[in-house]
This record gives structure tokens, C-alpha cells and sequence, in this order.
């Protein structure tokens, strides 16, 4: 079994410095060694290469989608990841991403869906990542790759995102949410329009992290599965170096539950881990999220306690 690894140092779909040394902070504490320990031939490609906006970028139609912050270099990125991430799941290879921001979540699923179009996506996070260019308030794109990888937007409206087009949509019913707990308005109403299945941080309340997860395979059932973890789906008790963290996250054994039952199904073949920002917090503070990212990386990918 062999594991592509993907760096995807990317800042550009969020307003933070420091979500670009995730992969370099990943790899420094140990990545390579832990997946060859779990007898993974690993095939690190390095980091991607990521072009800074230039004045000279298309902008998007400034009526549709003015707010859409670098749009055209988020675009370009996500391209170039989808391509990765397809070449590696057509080689029958486990694909890993390492982030960088969540706007390349628009570029993982869509490389895996052209290598695997039924595949069932969960996308683990304390937000659903699903707002439109027009309904987003804040306009940075790592609220916005669901919404891509769904159509509620028009690739070939938006500068930079027409290769999108050429890979297939994600369905409402192949994708699941674990962890929600800062939806913004605009995104309720989508969830809700779509029938999008959602377990929120009440639904873990109430289900238990193993309920949620029998539920979330009930849905999925058969298909093969990508999990796009974002670490702020953590509690910022254990994660609290990310962008946007916030409380009444997964417990450290649901963070970890979580993907263990995924990997523990068999069909896990890709998965993204996003958000890790080194650059914010103390030090300890860096260490802990990178630990936990890295621990998380382990359990999805076969680690067990015996
Ligand atoms: N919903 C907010 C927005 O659209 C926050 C999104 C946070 N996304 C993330 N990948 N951390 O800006
Ligand atoms: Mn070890
Ligand atoms: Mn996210
Ligand atoms: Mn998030």
C-alpha cells in the first residue's frame, strides 16, 4: 500500500499568515516515519508550488462575486491539487493532503471525484464551508469549497475555477457533515435546501461520536470514502493554533474515534488534513495542534491503541 503525500501550503483563502507551514510542521514532527511505521510506502511529492495574486489576475464579475477574496489564485491552486489528487487515487494510491487553508478542499474532492465519482465525502469541521460567493460575509474562499464542489456556483463564472467543469459534481447525499457548530444564516438555508446530512456538535451530544459515526456510514454506505478533516473540528483545547477556532469542539477521543471508525470501514482512500496554523498561539500552543493533526493523520490511517 503506498501513500501519496501532498503539500498544499496555502494562505490565500483566508486572512492569516502561518496556515502555509502546516505541511513543513507535519513532515518535521514526524509524518514519514509514522506512516512507515504503520507499513505505508510513502511517495512524499513535496510542496506544491503556490503563485502569490498579482494585480494582474481576471478579477471575477464584480456584480456576481466582487467579494470573492483571490479567487483566481485559489482557483489555480485548487486546479493544480485536483489533478494531484487524481493521478494518485487513478494509481490506486491513498491520497494525502496536507493544508494550508480549506479553500483546497474545492481541489482535493474534485481530483478524487474524477478518479471516483461515487465516492462519499465527510467533511469534518466546526463549519460547513458552504457558502456562495454572494452570501458569504466575510468573502474568503476557505468558507466557500463546498459550494463549489455542490454547483451552487458557476465554475466558469469565476476566474480561474473553469477546469472545474470537467469533473463531476458532488451530490448532496454523498457528502456528510461531522462537528458543525458555527453555520453562518445563508449556509442554514442551503444545508436545509439541499437535505444535506449534518451532525452537529448536538447531534455527538446526543448520539455519542459512535452513534454519529454508524449513522454517517449508514449513509455512505458502499461508497468509497474521502475525509476532509479540518482541525478546527477539534476542540480549541487540543487545536488551538487555527484560524477560526471555536469552543465546544470534539473531545480528543472524538476527534480520534472519528477517524478510526473511517479508516476502520476499509474504504477510506484520501484525506485532507487542513487549517493547522503554526503561526498563531504560543509555542506549546503550535506544538499541541500539530501533535493532534499529526495523531489524527495516524488513527485515519490505521493506527490503533493495541
Ligand atoms: N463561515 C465563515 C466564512 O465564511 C468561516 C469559515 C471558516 N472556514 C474554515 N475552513 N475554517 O468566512
Ligand atoms: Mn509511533
Ligand atoms: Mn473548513
Ligand atoms: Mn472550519
Amino acid at each position: 500500500k503506498t501513500c501519496s503525500v501532498f503539500g498544499v501550503p496555502m494562505v490565500y483563502g483566508q486572512p492569516n499568515h502561518g496556515t502555509d507551514y502546516g505541511p513543513q510542521m507535519l513532515r518535521k514532527f514526524g509524518l514519514r516515519g509514522e506512516l512507515e511505521e504503520l507499513g505505508w510506502t510513502v511517495r512524499d511529492n513535496g510542496d506544491i508550488a503556490i503563485d502569490p495574486p498579482h494585480e494582474n489576475d481576471p478579477k471575477p464579475d464584480s456584480l456576481l462575486s466582487g467579494k470573492t477574496k483571490n479567487c483566481y489564485n485559489v482557483g489555480k491552486v485548487c486546479q493544480a491539487v485536483h489533478e494531484l489528487t487524481f493521478y494518485a487515487a487513478s494509481e490506486g494510491n491513498f491520497a494525502l493532503t496536507l493544508g494550508g487553508d480549506h479553500s483546497i478542499g474545492a481541489g482535493t474532492v474534485a481530483g478524487i471525484l474524477k478518479a471516483r465519482p461515487n465516492t462519499g465525502v465527510i467533511w469534518v469541521d466546526a463549519h460547513a464551508d458552504i457558502n456562495t460567493p454572494e452570501l458569504s460575509t466575510s468573502g474568503n474562499m476557505h468558507g466557500m469549497p463546498v459550494a463549489f464542489l455542490t454547483r451552487l456556483v458557476e465554475p466558469t463564472l469565476f476566474p480561474g475555477w473553469d477546469w472545474l467543469e470537467s469533473t463531476p459534481p458532488l451530490h448532496p447525499a454523498q457528502l456528510v457533515y461531522i462537528g458543525l457548530r458555527d453555520v453562518d444564516p445563508a449556509e442554514r438555508k442551503i444545508l436545509k435546501d439541499l437535505g444535506i446530512t449534518c451532525f452537529t456538535m448536538q447531534h455527538v451530544d446526543r448520539y455519542g461520536i459512535a452513534g454519529v459515526m454508524e449513522r454517517t456510514f449508514d449513509q455512505l454506505y458502499g461508497r468509497p470514502l474521502h475525509c476532509s478533516y479540518d482541525i478546527d473540528a477539534v476542540d480549541p483545547l487540543h487545536a488551538p493554533s487555527t484560524g477560526t477556532a471555536v469552543r465546544g469542539g470534539l473531545t480528543f477521543r472524538e476527534a480520534h474515534y472519528l477517524v478510526e471508525a473511517v479508516s476502520g470501514t476499509g474504504q477510506l482512500g484520501s484525506l485532507d488534513m487542513v487549517e493547522v496554523n503554526p503561526g498563531l498561539g504560543s509555542e506549546s500552543e503550535n506544538k499541541e495542534t500539530v501533535e493532534m493533526a499529526l495523531a489524527l493523520i495516524d488513527s485515519a490511517m490505521g493506527s490503533r491503541i493495541l
